[in-house]
């Protein structure tokens, strides 16, 4: 996959799946835009990058305020000119069961996890459309497909991105612009490890290939919806989950 001369954002890459992404785009010569609310860890993952002789820059940016995720694109746009992949990573969980949960948590997860994208998807989607050439590519989750005890609020977010992406990539099909969305299943990174051991096995038993994911198994999908090889996929949903939803 060659991707050089492309520009990609990736939100919430400081860590996690975010940084796994933004380090195999860069690797296959994206200049990647390593955008968090984390300063420090989105300045360490853009060092780590370029000292393995790849182009990254840090921004930092609240992806779920309009004028934050405006900005975003804006810098990209006025440091290298154009914009091919947006990646809307960044997510956050805030779990209780629905008889607990607080309308905070509730408008936390889905001003992040869906407004986000959105707003990301809208600002970049201008650039995009000059050049006649995008990808869009929402990473959604196993739980906003079959749901789960505990995350109304994560769930109704990642099903909501599902039909942003369908829809968004209607809108824009014609003019060059690929809208896919991921749904990871059990992936190791700070997201997951404070579930106790019990849930753990839980989920574990319900992987068919026996083991959790890493967050390179989702970099190595993105990449691929990234590049010109995937131009004839678009609003699909890619499950990355060792086999644990099979539809
Ligand atoms: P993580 O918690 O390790 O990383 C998320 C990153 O997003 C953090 O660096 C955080 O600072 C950043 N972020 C949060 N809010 C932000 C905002 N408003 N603006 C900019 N950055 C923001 O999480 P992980 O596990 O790497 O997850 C990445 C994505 O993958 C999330 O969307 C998550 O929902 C999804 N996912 C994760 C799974 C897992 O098992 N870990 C499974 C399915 C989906």
């Amino acid at each position: 996959m060659h991707l050089e001369s492309r520009v990609a954002i990736v939100t919430g890459s400081a860590r996690g799946i975010g940084q796994a992404i933004a380090t195999k785009l860069a690797e296959h010569g994206a200049t990647t835009i390593i955008n968090d609310l984390d300063g420090g860890g989105a300045e360490q993952t853009a060092a780590q990058i370029r000292a393995r002789g790849g182009q990254a820059t840090a921004i930092v940016a609240d992806i779920s305020q309009a004028d934050e995720a405006k900005r975003l694109v804006d810098e990209t746009m006025a440091s290298y000119g154009r914009l091919d992949i947006l990646v809307n990573n960044a997510g956050i969980t805030r779990d209780s069961f629905l008889l607990r949960m607080s309308e905070e948590d509730w408008d936390r997860v889905l001003n992040t996890n869906l407004k986000g994208a959105f707003l990301c998807s809208r600002a970049a989607v201008r650039p995009m459309m000059k050049q006649g050439w995008g990808r869009i590519i929402n990473i959604s989750s196993v739980a906003g497909v079959m749901g789960n005890a505990g995350q109304a609020n994560y769930a109704a977010a990642k099903a909501g991105l599902l039909g942003l992406t369908k829809t968004v990539a209607r809108e824009f099909a014609s003019r060059g612009i690929t809208v896919n969305a991921i749904a990871p299943g059990f992936i190791d990174t700070e997201m997951t490890r404070p579930l106790s051991e019990a849930v753990k096995q839980e989920f574990l038993r319900l992987i068919p290939v026996g083991y959790a994911g890493s967050p390179e198994d989702v970099a190595q999908a993105v990449l691929f919806l990234a590049s010109e090889e995937a131009r004839y996929i678009t609003g699909q949903v890619l499950h990355v989950d060792g086999g644990m939803l099979m539809a």
